[in-house]
């Protein structure tokens, strides 16, 4: 397993976060610290929801044009950022098989990554599994080049950075592309406010869980104290950025002590902080998105209902 990323790099990625998120106004989480293993675990329950239509209909397009995906690309290498994504992974493998010659499993995280490329490796023979420990808005430019590459951005995660984040990674990845290398991006639609509202609130409360999980992450890592049950969790809709956001609302004053940054952050009644944006997207924007960042939109396909987006992107 390559790695460009330690345990040490990560702990100081968390205490720089967690610092700056709590000084602002308002105070913000990043939600790349949802995914420790429970975490991980809540989002695999949050994919079956029934609200939770996005890994579903993925699912659907990926099925549908798996075959048309390897015809066009021809792709030697699939390189996958974050955590190779079970079935979906396994349904382009199979369809790539005829031109494959390795897959790049790309993650924050060494433990989950190293258990998924053994179990890909095993079914793939003939495939070289190679994964990569890497921040893939940090290290785009350390990861394996050559052959003609299918790079992978799976799940709508593309939503959780923020427009000119967004576009800054785009095209730090054009950069490392060749001509003959493409881009496979998923990507939630703008849809009823309520649909999107409950996809991020389920009533059986999973997603409340996950939300929280960040708040355990860090009592643990930072030895902090956030009481879980002071804070509610939040689905809200926003018109005019088009993202679904997460966030916590505090239901006391309160004061929350960061041990390992030896600080205190005063919570009011009723204050929200943000956790996580989930960007959604149109074709036209994600057409112009790509064209600043030197990509062309080269196909767009969606689901039988047209709720999700799987985008085939490739260097201008
Ligand atoms: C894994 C980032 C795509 O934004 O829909 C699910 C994470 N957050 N429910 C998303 C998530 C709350 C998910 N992504």
């Amino acid at each position: 397993m390559e790695l460009f990323l330690t345990a040490d790099d990560l702990a100081k990625s968390l205490r720089r976060d967690v610092g700056d998120g709590l000084a602002g106004s308002p105070k913000t989480l990043p939600p790349k610290w949802f995914y420790d293993e429970r975490g991980s675990a809540l989002f695999e329950d949050i994919t079956r929801l029934g609200e939770y239509y996005p890994t579903r209909r993925e699912r659907e397009i990926i099925k549908a044009r798996a075959d048309e995906i390897a015809e066009l690309t021809g792709a030697t290498t699939l390189l996958e950022l974050g955590a190779g994504s079970g079935e979906k992974t396994r349904l382009l493998l199979t369809a790539l098989a005829g031109t494959l010659r390795s897959y790049v499993p790309v993650d924050v995280s060494g433990e989950f990554l190293g258990e998924a490329a053994a179990a890909i490796a095993a079914d793939h023979p003939d495939i070289a599994v190679r994964p990569v420990v890497a921040d893939y808005e940090q290290h785009l430019h350390l990861l394996p080049t050559g052959g003609r590459r299918l790079i992978a951005f799976l799940g709508g995660t593309i939503g959780n950075m923020p427009p000119a984040a967004r576009i800054g990674f785009l095209g730090a990845l054009r950069e490392t592309m060749g001509p003959d290398d493409a881009l496979l991006l998923g990507a939630d639609l703008v849809k009823e406010e309520d649909r999107l509202v409950r996809a991020y609130d389920d009533a059986s409360g999973v997603t409340a869980e996950f939300n929280k999980n960040v708040l355990r992450v860090i009592n643990r890592e930072l030895d902090a104290d956030f009481d879980l049950d002071a804070f509610e969790h939040l689905s809200v809709w926003n018109p005019s950025d088009e993202w679904v956001e997460m966030r916590l609302r505090s239901l006391r004053d309160q004061t929350v002590r960061i041990g390992a940054l030896d600080l205190t952050a005063e919570f009011a009644a009723g204050e929200e902080m943000r956790t996580e944006i989930s960007a959604k997207f149109r074709r036209e924007r994600m057409a112009t998105e790509l064209g600043a960042a030197g990509l062309r939109l080269a196909e767009f396909w969606t689901d039988e209902a047209g709720d999700f987006s799987l985008t085939l992107a490739r260097p201008l």
